[in-house]
This record gives structure tokens, sequence and C-alpha cells, in this order.
């Protein structure tokens, strides 16, 4: 149907006769010419009718925005005056000579030729129409060229891809499951995978050696900018590679794939264990573009008359810390109500922060609403310690070590935000030597990642002291976004049986619910591990949207919701039959 995408054309065409098939961007109306701006996927060219051509001209009249249409016509150069060097078509038109409408339009809910904003419910509802508009069609062109790279780069590296299922069983990955109920095993339910985890590691036991999958995966949680209930990985895992291997291996695929499609160097990843990156940066997936830090002051605080503070300065299980920001002594009052109202979405009680107005002056050059509460020296050490210099302001937290690392965390990279501290470009590291275990509100103990890491010590140093046992997982993470994680597995059952005792997972528990996996391990399982990335956070991150919805074609809303199809939906009642399912009455909305 056409000769050329709109998109392509330039000089060398002048004097050439065109077929273009597209949209119609915009109708303009010039007093005996219309001109019409035809789209497609590469890009916008200008067609003129002039009323000698009396029924294209007739018709070229009748079109509105979103017709799809096929032109023909004659390519010329645009005449003085009227070049938009903005196009990569701007120095020519096409001076149409044919126009046939393919289709007509009603008036779309998005406005395609101007710059609307328009809600989200909206975009994703017509979601047909904002893919049309050219950063979003690039971001998915993007995302199928990086996906490419992957899989070339794992295929040359001797990975084979093979898909594992969708109807499963539970592999716990820390969120809720997506369940399918069966109908030809009545009151059962197949789980969606929450990630291809024990598939991945039972293709190791079958001798596969090396398998990737870019693979779906469904968590029912709480959804973020960087989170939605259905996602994909880059999905990876190895036999008979140790940790610093499978690192190695895998930084040299991000890298390439920066190196190809952004023309970026990563350079070599730095190394950080769990430990520093939460008592520096208050984070497991610290942004190392911002030099902000937290300086633990409990060791200057255990004495004061200020309780707030030598409370948990007298407390293991608590933190003092202090964030001296240079230059933002002139953050208002305002500001830092605002600061104060966000780090209590973390749980914090407070922020209490002193401005350094001159450094020199001593006490009097300081402005605080805390400092009246502790001695002069404590100050002068304060000040010291933190190199404090006139221009910056200092805030404090001091509360249970989790609240602190959360909420400090957090207003660590919004005030660089805010204060244009954070640096262009890329900063990748590893994190590493993660604890095995953490404990969880309830009390109990879960899995930092999963329960199938493998830990640093032998069973029995395990189970003496789990809380202190480290794990041999690492995550990979850039600009303080967690891009993938992974690690060496348990590969013999005596160990897995352990690490199931530690999180109150009985023998018999164990068994329904991980007996092949047990198995597995049982026969022959080969030491081994991986990695899974997220692939839309990697395309969020290197298209620079804000969000992962922005790099999904079809993705769901805040309330795990499609608005283009208006899923999930009911069913008939046959259906439910079929399925054995009968219906709760739900209350009344309010
Ligand atoms: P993990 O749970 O850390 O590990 O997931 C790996 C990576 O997947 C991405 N990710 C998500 N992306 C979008 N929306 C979500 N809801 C979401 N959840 C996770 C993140 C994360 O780093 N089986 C293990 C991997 C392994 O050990 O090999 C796993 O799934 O970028
Ligand atoms: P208060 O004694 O509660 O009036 O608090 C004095 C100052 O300390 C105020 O600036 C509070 O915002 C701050 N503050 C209170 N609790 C905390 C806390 N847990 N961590 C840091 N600052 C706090």
């Amino acid at each position: 149907m056409r000769s050329n995408y709109c998109g392509e054309l330039n000089e060398s065409f002048v004097d050439q006769e065109v077929q273009l098939c597209g949209w119609v961007h915009r109708r303009r109306d010039h007093g005996g010419v219309i001109f019409l701006d035809v789209r497609d996927r590469e890009g916008i060219s200008q067609v003129v009718f002039d009323p000698d051509t009396v029924e294209s001209f007739a018709m070229a009249e009748g079109v509105r925005n979103e017709f799809v249409v096929r032109v023909t016509g004659i390519v010329r150069l645009r005449p003085e005056g009227t070049i938009n060097n903005e196009m990569g078509t701007g120095k020519i038109e096409v001076l149409g000579k044919q126009l046939e409408i393919l289709n007509a339009a009603e008036t779309p809910p998005i406005h395609l030729d101007e710059h609307a904003e328009v809600g989200e419910d909206i975009r994703l509802r017509y979601r047909y129409i904002d893919l049309r508009r050219p950063e979003m069609a690039d971001r998915l062109r993007f995302r199928s060229k990086v996906t490419n790279t992957v899989r070339n780069f794992l295929d040359n590296n001797g990975y084979v891809d093979v898909e594992t299922p969708l109807l499963t069983k539970a592999t716990p990955e820390g969120a809720r499951d997506y369940l399918v109920p069966s109908r030809t095993h009545p009151n059962k339910f197949f789980a969606l995978p929450q990630s291809p985890q024990l598939f991945k590691q039972i293709l190791m036991a079958a001798g596969m050696d090396r398998y990737y999958q870019i693979a779906k995966c469904f968590r029912d949680e709480d959804l973020r900018a960087d989170r939605q209930p259905e996602f994909t990985q880059i999905d990876v895992e190895t036999s008979f590679m140790d940790e610093e291997q499978i690192m190695s291996v895998m930084e040299q695929l991000i890298s390439e794939v920066f190196k190809k499609h952004l023309d970026v160097d990563l350079g070599a990843f730095p190394r950080m264990s769990h430990e520093e990156a939460m008592h520096r940066f208050g984070s497991d997936k610290p942004d190392l573009r911002i030099d902000l830090e937290l300086i633990d002051i409990a060791d200057l605080m255990k004495d004061v008359e200020f309780k707030v503070f030598s409370g948990p300065a007298n407390d293991a299980d608590s933190r003092v810390v202090a964030l001296r920001v240079p230059q933002g002594a002139s953050i208002s009052r305002k500001v830092i109500d605002d600061y104060t109202k966000y780090v209590s979405i973390y749980g914090a009680k407070g922020l209490a922060w002193v401005k350094v107005n001159d450094i020199e002056a001593g006490l009097e050059g300081l402005q605080s609403p805390i400092l009246k509460f502790m001695p002069e020296d404590v100050v002068q050490a304060l000040m010291k310690k933190l190199d404090a210099q006139t221009g910056d302001i200092i805030f404090f937290g001091a509360d249970k070590a989790k609240v602190v690392n959360e909420a400090l965390g957090a207003l660590r990279i919004k005030i660089a935000e805010d204060l244009g501290q954070v640096r262009e470009g890329w900063a990748p590291l590893w994190v590493v030597d993660f604890p095995m275990f953490e404990t969880a509100s309830d009390g109990s103990m879960t899995s930092l990642h999963h329960p199938f890491t493998a830990p640093s010590c032998d069973a029995s140093e395990l189970k003496a002291d789990p809380l202190s046992a480290l794990s041999r997982a690492y995550d990979m993470v850039l600009n303080g976004t967690e891009l993938g994680g992974g690690s060496i597995r348990i590969n013999k059952p005596e160990m897995q049986r352990s690490v199931f005792e530690v999180l109150g997972i009985g023998d018999e528990e164990a068994r329904e619910k991980f007996g092949f996996l047990l198995d597995a391990l049982s026969f022959g399982c080969p030491p081994h591990g991986g990695i899974a990335f997220g692939l839309d956070r990697l395309i969020m991150l290197m298209t620079g949207a804000t969000s992962i919805r922005d790099v999904i074609a079809f993705p769901k809303t805040q309330s795990a919701a499609c608005p283009l199809t208006e899923a999930p939906g009911e069913v008939s009642a046959k259906q439910l039959r079929e399925l054995n399912i009968r219906l709760r009455e739900q209350p009344a909305a309010k």
C-alpha cells in the first residue's frame, strides 16, 4: 500500500512519486490550500492539497484528526521561509495528487497534535491512542531492541531459553499469589508464578547448565511507580559458577546493553556490604549519585538531657543519626515542616535540625530548636564530627534503626532532588553480604531474599544464630533502583531443611509445599546460582521514564485493574459452577 514511511522522506526524494499511509496528525486550512500532517511509526510528513486536484481537495477538506489515509503525491522542496528544521522531514513536503480515506475516526479523547495533560485512566482506557504518541512508541521499540541484545548476549554465552509454566504452585518471593481455580480438580488452585525460581533450579538439577528466560511474573502486592502486578524478568540460572563468576557475567550483560543502546560506559561496578549501605545511606539500594550520608552520633548523645536522643542512643536496636546538607541553611521553616511531615510517613516522630549560620561564631552561629538541651562541649564535638560548615543545615533522626533508616534514607534522596544535588549520569553497584533473615513485625523470621538462598555459614552456625547469618546473595542497584537480585542457592536437602526450620516451616509443611524441590535436591543437584533483573525497571531507567507503566504496552492501574479491557471482570454463574465456586455477598460500597 505504501512506498515509504512518512518519517523517512527528505531532500533526496524530491520529484519522486510516493505513497504514504498513516494517521492525520493535524489538518490546517490555509484559504486555498489544505495541509495534512500525516503520521506513521517513523514520523510525520506534510502533505499539501491545492484546489487543482478537485476530488482530493474536497476529500481533504472532510478529513479530521486521526483519520487513516493513503496519499499519493510528489515530493518537493518547501518554499523558502516554510522550512522546519525541527523535523527530519522539515525541508520537504508532498504535493498530494490522490487521497484515499482508509478509515474515519471519532474525535479522539487524547489530542496527539498538542501537549495536553491527560489523566492516566484515559490514557490506559484508550491505550491504542496513547501508544500512537511518538515517545510511547519509541519506548516500546527501545525495549524490543534491548531485549534482543539481552537474548543475543545470553545465547552467545551458552544460555538456553527455556519456558516454564504459568499455571503452577506457589513460589514464595514475599508477595501474595494470584490464584487460578482448577475445573478438573474441584477446590484446588494453581498459583501464577511470582518468579520461575523453583523451575530454574530444577532445570539445573536436570543438567541444563545455563538457563535464561524473559519471564512474566505475577505478584499481588501494593503497587508503586516501579512495581506492577504483572511484570517481566530477565531470569538467569547457572550451574558450577560461584557468585564472583555470576556477578562478572551479569555485569558484562548490563554494561553491553548500556554501551550498545545509550553509548554509556558503566565502568567497573563497586561492591558494598548490606551493612555499610544501611549505615551510610539508610537503604539497601543506595543512590550513589548523591553525596549526602547518614552519620551515627549515638556516641555523643548517650548522656544528653534531650531524651528524644539519649533514649535511642542507649538502645542497641536504635540509631541516632545526623544528615548534614551543604547549602541547606537557606531552607525555609515551611519546607522544614514539609520534610517533617514527609519523614512521618516512615514513622519518624519528628525531625530535629540545626542551621549553621556561622561556624566561626560558636553556639551563637547555630540556630536550632534542640541545642538548648545539650551541653556546649557536646555541640562542639558534634560540629567537629560532622565537619559542619557555614551554610549547612543538619537534620537528625533518633528512633528504632528501621524507622531512622527508612525516614532519613528517603529524606536524603528528597533533599538532594529538591536542592539539585543529584549528579547526572549512572551509578551502578553490587550490594552483597545480606543477612539471611530478618524479623517481621509479628516477631517471626522471614528470608531477606527467598528461602532457597544459600547461607555463607554451615547449618549448625545458621541454626545457632540465624539473625547473624549472612547469605550468598547479591543485588544490582542502579541510581537508587534495585535492578536485579540473585544468589547462590542451597543445593543440598539437609541445608534446605535447616533453613525451612529457622523459618518455622516444619517437615510436613515443607514436604507439602516444596517436596518436589527437596526431591530434586536429593537426586544429584549441582551447585548453582543465578539472578533476575526487572526488565521493566531497566527500560524505565534507560529511557528516563518516571514509571514502569510508561514502558509496558498494557499496564495495570494503581489498583491493579486494566481500564482498557475492564479486567478483572465478573464471570457467569455457569463458569463459577464448573469451578465449584460460590461467591460471597459483598458489603454495599459506601
Ligand atoms: P526478586 O524478587 O528480587 O528476585 O525480583 C528480581 C527483580 O525483579 C524486579 N521486580 C519487579 N519489577 C516490577 N514490578 C514488580 N512488582 C517487581 N518485583 C520485582 C526487580 C527485582 O530486582 N527469583 C528471584 C531472583 C533470583 O534469586 O534469581 C527474584 O524473583 O527489579
Ligand atoms: P520536641 O521535644 O518533641 O518538641 O522535639 C524537639 C525537636 O526534636 C523538634 O524539632 C522535633 O521535630 C524533633 N524530634 C522529635 N522527635 C524526634 C526524633 N525521633 N528524631 C529526630 N527529631 C525528633
